[in-house]
């Protein structure tokens, strides 16, 4: 095996040890991302006088024959390489001699990994937001389908308050949205040009590096070539961001696991995303919920691996930062395929208007009687501790408010006049919301089109 560094020694790597440190198996996936940096470098030498023209053509006619090749043959990125840089080099020397091996001047390994990474993320992280926003938009149509029906909302896992179940939907959408902004966020902070760092120290050779950002499309140079050299805070970054997507797809799975659940039959989740039991003949099981419930955990485990990775790391490039990118890769592909199967799921959840407005009446309208007695001048602690009692009462009769006639209502106190009947029912309860961020319809209502509006003004109206 011929490496970049084979000249230092005299025997050859142990193939078990050359095989550990080997990367190629994974970061195969920066072909496209190396090429475009290597590119880049080579219009940048020639640009400072380093390359001479007809070197600098050899080296970027060939460059663009690798990535052809690539392209329409990805099975060829592979070989017995160290690295993908390794494996771009041997195809340039193999294709135009030493006019390849003088591209790697005045650039390092160190550098060319990261900048490769910041490329990548810059052309995968869109994908994943795209993947954030179909997922949006399926809980924005399932909110304009559920209309005015209502469901409870729970605090403790017990039922609190009834709210519109296009509330409830668009609660979890809230979470999607500063996911989107966090990987954003994660984009940008990758959004920085690392060459002209060396190995660590910087380069020799007067390589334009604003000209060299611009060209390939970055805002700002770094600030520092030690730092540079071991900088993957926007891996960091990502890797969080992943990870509180993730833990928001947990909830919602985790919501629609109990919700479609027997027990609560809110809805029903569509035959296609169910499993069956090998057993038990009856079973309809909600598998890939629970699968990116569990999966969460994994990514999460990405995130807390990485940033212990990171925690020893004595300045300057250490070969630990290598582990950077199965992190990157496998938090990407499992955060890609969870998003794309609870999209599916709920694009083709049925609500059960009927079951979900039975379980937001009743008792859960305790807090709006208490609200009505204010209504009536009574101090609200004083409010809260009737209608205790009133709920105490009515738990042993087995009976709620709706069942109390006028005379009931006025035995706990005069203050219940007869409007009491039409104000103590789920769709008032929701209706005498009055803050914008509340289940109240109208604030709901605008609520729903302000994402319909952002979406749109990604996507185009749908
Ligand atoms: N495969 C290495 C990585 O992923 C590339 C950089 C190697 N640099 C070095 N000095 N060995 O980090």
């Amino acid at each position: 095996m011929s490496t970049l560094w084979s000249g230092r020694f005299d025997t050859e790597p142990n193939a078990a040890v050359f095989e550990f440190g080997a990367s190629f198996r994974f970061d195969r996936r920066l072909f496209e991302d190396d090429v475009t940096g290597s590119l880049a470098w080579a219009e940048a030498l020639a640009n400072a006088g380093v390359l001479s023209k007809a070197d600098a053509d050899a080296i970027i006619g060939a460059l663009h024959g690798i990535a052809e090749r690539g392209r329409t043959d990805p099975a060829w990125v592979s070989g017995p390489d160290e690295d993908v840089h390794s494996f771009v080099e041997r195809q340039l020397v193999e294709r135009i001699g030493d006019a390849g091996k003088r591209l790697h001047t005045g650039r390092s390994r160190n550098e060319q990994v990261s900048l490769d990474l910041r490329l990548y993320l810059r052309r995968r992280i869109p994908l994943l937001q795209a993947a954030i926003r179909r997922l949006l938009r399926a809980l924005a149509s399932r909110a304009a389908a559920a209309g005015d029906a209502c469901m409870p909302a729970y605090t403790h896992l017990r039922r609190a308050q009834p709210v519109l179940v296009a509330h409830f939907l668009l609660a979890h959408a809230a979470a999607l949205r500063r996911d989107h902004e966090r990987l954003a966020a994660a984009a940008a902070e990758a959004d920085a040009l690392p060459l002209g760092s060396g190995a660590v120290a910087g380069t020799n050779y007067a390589v334009d590096t604003a000209w060299l950002a611009a060209r390939l499309g970055f805002s700002r140079v770094v600030a520092n070539s030690i730092d540079a050299s071991s900088d993957r805070d926007f891996v960091s970054a990502f890797l969080h961001a992943a990870s509180l997507a993730m833990v928001h797809l947990s909830r919602i799975c985790e919501d629609i696991i109990v919700f479609a659940g027997e027990e609560a039959g809110f809805f029903e989740l569509s035959d296609a995303v169910s499993t069956g039991s090998s057993m038990m003949p009856q079973k309809k099981n909600p598998d890939p919920l629970e699968l990116v419930r569990g999966k969460t955990g994994r990514v999460v485990g990405r995130l807390t691996g990485w940033l212990t990775t990171m925690k020893g790391l004595p300045s300057g490039y250490n070969k630990d930062l290598q582990e950077d990118k199965e992190a990157v890769f496998d938090a990407e592909d499992t955060l890609a395929g969870s998003l794309e199967s609870v999209s599916v799921v709920v694009e083709g959840l049925v609500l059960n208007r009927e079951r979900a407005a039975a379980a937001a009446s009743g008792l859960l309208l305790a807090t709006d009687v208490a609200d009505y007695l204010v209504g009536k001048g009574l101090p609200f602690r004083r409010a809260h501790e009737l209608v205790g009692l009133m709920t105490r009462r009515l738990l042993e009769a087995g009976r709620d408010f709706a069942s109390l006639s006028i005379e009931e209502w006025q035995q706990y106190s005069e203050l219940f006049g007869p409007d009491v009947v039409a104000r103590i029912t789920t769709r008032a309860s929701v209706e005498a919301r009055q803050t914008p961020q509340s289940t109240q319809p109208a604030a709901v209502a605008a609520a729903l089109r302000e994402l319909q509006g952002w979406l749109d003004g990604f996507d185009g109206p749908r």
